[in-house]
């Protein structure tokens, strides 16, 4: 049997054969097309080579698409399961020819290629090509030698491919194969061609021209390829059978999922085991491209198949989740040919249980409202609208979901009802919000989200993308367009631009359009709509126009750094001062980080090194940073650190980095951080280069405040410490490593030559520092020294005083030093004068002639001092006069 996998690995080494670079499937959600909610074709990776914006150095590519039709234009995901070749998710393999081949080489590859290498039998086959196309009807006379009535002309757009309202286009030919008349159907063309007869296998386009907004369309430079091949399809042919369902790999999901819940793949459930199978190859695959479940966009038509999958299991009678024990099945199936699935498996198993379990709580409740409320209806009446909104705002029943229930009963549902249930429900939110009392500028932000839905952020995996202009916004009301110079906030669609939060700061970057160019200076959100704050620094800027992104990245880098790196500094503060370490507020910019924290005390130097040391380790360890969806509680039940204070949705994202080896069960070690974040990080933790502080302080009270630096930032910072040290050790004569003794050393000998001046100055000063020694005369009784002194200080007069003291055995001393125009005094009794006299009224006798205020000291020593000195005498004759009293 020709397996699936053969399959893709035939075309696409047949094609690598003919000259072909194999390239990847592109993710699942587009990076280069604004308007596009899922790549849903092979050619969305080369848009921009087809028209020639972009050249890449092969001119041949093949692919295996992974494509999702769910949301958006093209949505099938009604049909799924109850028709035999409806796929949310689906494989197209494709050849591409950039300006390099065109029709003649492409049917004749087509030709061969499933004629041949496949061996399709010829007589089977038939096909259609534009009714102008001449050209590829001969060439399919000469390669395949089809007689008239199998190559069919179709006037219509089936045969002119179009990847959108605008974009690379042009006519096409379809291969059809015939299934046999035991199937019901006609050629295509008639009005039986959607029958199961004639089924399309392969669609060659011919891609010629572009089409532009307004309708008219030019001829590309270079004429090109554009195939696609719906895996599935020919799977199904070549293994027997008209039903993609019957394939190998989907069989092998379908007795996974009848395993899994203990029922027969072929019995009643049968519609329930097929939408499981299609639905998990949809969110598996969309998960392993980044997007998780939410309640807007991309993220909530995930979970809308999710919860489609669910109710299925739930009507298989399963009474644990089921979904994610299905996914190993998935992965030995196709984890070969697309690795990104394995490396997502444990986030996707995760998340498929925490929904489905979580979903389940209001699921039974749910379907027993809708019971009730189809019981008191007519047999086929529809579903009032309420109801199901309802069903969607209490129960978490996506309309979708409900339709699907309803469709066994050949019921539907008012959605026009539905529709205006949801607009009032909007329009509360918002009048309750308007009275919240935040800027009454942001109400325009509230209009531009209930118009065009919240911003889907596409910055956790992507810094560059297109998005469509949605609003432009100038000093609070929506203008058409901006001009150069103006400054003007930007919303779209879909951006990679982080918006300002969790103290990681707002992106900064470029906004290109046909018509100009934008720099965006910060990001912000408001209403759920991400604000790209900009400048128009070219041409103009016009709402609604499709834009190039472009994050800055340098700056992006150095923020992801920053921002892991707190996680790191978080918990090594944890594990260094203990549990009572709470996160108080962070700064996670581009050129440092600042990490606020529950502690009481500076933390000594020891501390902040071995934190720093810690945090280096765990860098060097390199460990992936992972990031999972829970729900909050789970979240801590695992130990993830959470915000202080903090209010959190119905699901966290959950961040860790670092495997502490010396935890965990059997030695394997345990994660080291673990925390809710919903901000940019690195992919490995190697990826922040270097970590140091500079240091703690108080930020308030009980809260310190750690700033560091990480990566380029870091390293400057420690090279100019190394230089200042290098140029001290040069100075100093010394090594680095003795520059601290040395220090110490100089510092030492610095005090004691002070000591020693002190001394000598004072022996001076007794020899009367070159003047006669000073006599003792007598006033009223008492033998005084009265000198002026240069070349001392205050410092140095006690000790004099204390050695004229001894010299005279009994009296009184008053010197004043003549200090560089200021005034020091100080004045001394012996013991044997202090009950007469006071040092104290000495001083401020002689203060008060010298222009200063007070004086103090004990009865046998006293100081003071003033300004001017030259009133040396009059300060001397009024201690006299005390002395005299
Ligand atoms: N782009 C073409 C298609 O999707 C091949 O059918």
């Amino acid at each position: 049997m020709r397996t699936l996998n053969d399959i893709r690995s035939t075309f696409l080494s047949y094609f690598e054969k003919q000259g072909h670079e194999v390239v990847d499937s592109s993710p699942l959600v587009p990076r280069n097309d604004p308007t596009l909610m899922f790549t849903n074709s092979g050619m969305v990776q080369f848009k921009n080579l087809f028209t020639g914006v972009e050249h890449r150095d092969y001119k041949r590519a093949t692919t295996a698409q992974k494509c999702v039709r769910a949301g958006g234009k093209h949505n099938d995901l009604d049909n799924v399961g109850y028709t035999a070749r409806h796929h949310t998710f689906f494989e197209m393999l494709g050849n591409f020819s950039f300006g390099d081949y065109f029709k003649d080489n492409a049917i004749d590859f087509a030709w061969n290629l499933i004629t041949r290498d496949l061996g399709i039998d010829k007589s089977r086959l038939l096909v259609t090509v534009y009714h102008t196309d001449d050209e590829a009807a001969e060439i399919w006379k000469k390669v395949a030698g089809l007689s008239d009535d199998r190559i069919i002309r179709i006037p219509t757009s089936d045969n002119f491919w179009q990847m959108g309202s605008t974009g690379p286009c042009g006519p096409c030919t379809e291969i059809f194969y015939d299934h046999g008349e035991q199937h019901w159907g006609g050629p295509p063309g008639t009005p039986e061609e959607d029958g199961d007869r004639f089924v399309e296998i392969w669609n060659l386009v011919f891609m010629q021209y572009e089409q532009f907004e307004d309708g008219s369309r030019k001829e590309l430079a270079a004429q090109s390829i554009d195939t696609g091949m719906g895996i599935e399809r020919v799977a199904a042919l070549l293994q027997g059978t008209n039903d993609n369902y019957a394939t190998d790999l989907m069989r092998s999901l379908i007795e996974a999922s009848a395993d899994a819940s203990n029922t027969d793949p072929d019995g009643p459930g049968k519609t329930h085991h097929r939408v499981i199978a299609d639905h998990l190859r949809s969110t598996s695959f969309l998960m392993a491209d980044g997007v998780m479940p939410s309640n807007d966009g991309r993220g909530y038509v995930l979970r809308r198949i999710m919860r489609r999958a669910m109710r299925h299991a739930h009507l298989l009678g399963v009474k644990d989740p089921l979904m994610y024990r299905l996914v190993p099945a998935l992965v030995q199936q196709m984890g070969a040919a697309y690795p990104e699935l394995g490396r997502a498996q444990a986030l996707i198993q995760e998340t498929l249980k925490l929904e489905e379990t979580r979903f389940k709580q209001t699921l039974d409740r749910g379907l027993r409202l809708l019971d009730d409320e189809l019981s008191g209806l007519p047999e086929d009446a529809a579903l009032p609208g309420a109801a199901a909104f309802k069903l969607y705002d209490t129960f978490g029943f996506p309309l979708d979901l409900t339709q699907d229930a309803l469709r066994e009963q050949g019921r539907t549902v008012d959605v026009d009802g539905f529709d205006a249930a949801m607009a009032e429900q909007k329009a509360k939110a918002r009048a309750a919000w308007s009275g919240s009392g935040e800027a009454a500028d942001a109400t325009v932000w509230f209009d531009v989200a209930d118009a065009s839905g919240a911003t889907d952020f596409l910055g956790y995996d992507t810094e560059t993308a297109e998005g469509q202009i949605v609003a432009l916004v100038q000093d609070g009301a929506l203008v058409k367009e901006a001009g150069q110079g103006q400054t003007v906030h930007i919303a779209l669609n879909q951006t990679p631009f982080y918006a300002e939060s969790g103290g990681q700061v707002g992106d900064t970057g470029i906004i290109r359009t046909e018509t100009g160019v934008a720099r965006v200076n910060d990001t912000r959100k408001t209403a759920g709509v991400f604000v790209h704050m900009a400048t128009v620094t070219e041409g103009k800027i016009l709402s609604g126009a499709a834009a190039e992104l472009k994050v800055d990245h340098s700056r992006r880098s150095a923020i992801r750094a920053n921002h892991s790196a707190t996680h790191l500094l978080h918990e090594a503060l944890r594990r260094a001062l203990g549990d009572h370490v709470a996160q108080r507020g962070s700064l996670n910019a581009d050129d440092r980080l600042r990490f606020d924290f529950s502690h009481t005390r500076a933390l000594t130097l020891d501390e902040l090194r071995s934190v720093e040391d810690e945090v280096n380790a765990y860098i060097r360890q390199n460990a992936p940073v992972e990031t999972r969806i829970m729900t909050p509680d789970d979240a801590r039940g695992i130990g993830a650190q959470a915000l202080f204070g903090e209010k959190y949705g119905d699901e966290v994202r959950v961040v860790s980095m670092g495997v502490d080896p010396n935890s965990g069960k059997g030695g394997n070690g345990a994660t080291y951080s673990l925390e809710l974040c919903g901000g940019t990080h690195v992919r490995q933790t190697g990826d922040i280069g270097v970590f140091v502080t500079l240091g703690d302080s108080a930020s308030s009270a009980g809260v310190r405040r750690i700033e560091a630096l990480t990566g380029a930032d870091a390293f400057r910072y420690l090279s100019a410490q190394d230089h200042c040290l290098a140029e001290v050790a040069s100075t100093l004569k010394a090594q680095a490593a003795d520059v601290p003794d040395r220090v110490r050393a100089l510092l030492d000998e610095r005090k004691a030559l002070s000591n020693e001046v002190a001394q000598l100055r004072r022996e001076l000063a007794m020899a009367g520092g070159g003047q006669a020694e000073p006599q003792a005369r007598q006033v009223n009784g008492v033998a005084l020294v009265a000198q002026v002194l240069s070349g001392v200080t205050g410092k140095d007069l006690p000790a004099l005083i204390d050695e004229h003291k001894a010299r005279i055995g009994s009296g009184a001393v008053l010197l004043i030093a003549d200090a560089g125009g200021k005034a020091a005094v100080a004045a001394g009794l012996t013991s044997d004068l202090t009950d007469k006299f006071s040092a104290v009224d000495l001083v401020k006798a002689a203060v008060m002639e010298l222009g200063g205020k007070g004086g103090g000291g004990r009865p046998d020593m006293a100081q003071g001092g003033g300004r001017d000195v030259e009133n040396a005498d009059a300060a001397i004759a009024a201690a006299e006069k005390v002395l005299e009293g």
